[in-house]
């Protein structure tokens, strides 16, 4: 990859910024307060490691926040929506544009996540694909169609409201290989405080590295599909990846997915 310009740096932040901000929801940046006109620090702040202390990086003056379009009323949801939201918006921006992996080389968008940040269930797959690294949204090719189809058809959820989508890395893995171990864990603090600011009823881990990475050891899929485990004190659904269904397209393998989702929607019912 070529040497690149600080102004071709700040508009591909921009741009993953604003790609960000359509997908929570907002079809316009309203301007009300004076531009920042300060040079923007030369790296992105670093992430705390969660329960750690803040580093001297983070003590620096928080980025503007973004104004509301529309005054909401202060009860205690909406409060909590917000503050879903605007923590989703921070950890964004501490991810920045990211180089912390060498996926940063070959990727051409970072792939945050996308729908609702209150949503009660969470999708977490493994990395962008090619179509995904190009629009700079999650589970947007073949295999996200399938997840559109499982959520909507099988579950009969609407997956922008009802479902936040996300994966353990943010960057496409050339090729589609599978995320390596350092790549997840240069990653996983930004997965870790994407939970934490959402804090789903029910997380959903699609297909084998999703499932290791967050249970921290290697899970035959296969075999634990179906069952609970935890993910920082919430209920995790193992589950094949949606690009395995489309591979192995069989009658037992569909019904799987929709038992798994099925014990899924137990615990989401209110
Ligand atoms: N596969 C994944 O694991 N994630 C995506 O976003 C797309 C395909």
């Amino acid at each position: 990859m070529g040497v690149e310009t600080e102004r071709t740096v700040l508009l591909r932040q921009l741009k993953d910024y604003l790609v960000f901000l359509r997908d929570q929801g907002m079809d316009r940046v309203p301007l009300t307060q004076a531009l920042e006109t300060r040079p923007p620090a030369p790296n992105p702040a670093p992430v705390r490691p969660p329960g750690g202390e803040p580093t001297d990086g983070e003590r620096r003056p928080a980025p503007a926040p973004i104004p509301s379009p529309e005054p909401v009323s202060a009860t205690t949801e909406t409060m909590n929506q917000t503050d879903a939201s605007s923590r989703l918006i921070e950890v964004r921006n501490e991810l920045g544009d990211c180089t912390r992996c060498k996926l940063s080389a070959t990727r051409q968008n970072i792939v945050f996540g996308s729908g609702n940040p209150n949503a009660k269930l969470l999708f977490i797959g493994e990395g962008p694909g090619a179509d995904e690294d190009a629009q700079g949204l999650p589970f947007v090719g073949r295999a996200g169609k399938k997840l559109t189809e499982i959520i909507e058809k099988g579950m009969h959820l609407n997956r922008e409201q009802d479902t936040y989508i996300c994966n353990i890395v943010k960057c496409r893995p050339p090729g589609n290989r599978d995320p390596e171990a350092e790549e997840i864990d240069a990653c996983k603090p930004f997965l870790i405080e994407q939970v934490r600011a959402i804090r789903p009823k029910v997380i959903v881990a699609l297909g084998k590295p999703s499932a290791s990475t967050l249970l921290g050891r290697t899970v035959a899929i296969t075999k634990e599909r179906g069952t609970w485990h935890e993910f920082d004190g919430i209920p995790l659904m193992l589950t094949f990846h949606p690009a395995y269904l489309l591979r192995f397209y069989t009658l037992e393998n569909r019904r799987a997915v929709m038992e798994d989702m099925q014990k899924v929607l137990e615990v989401l019912k209110p």
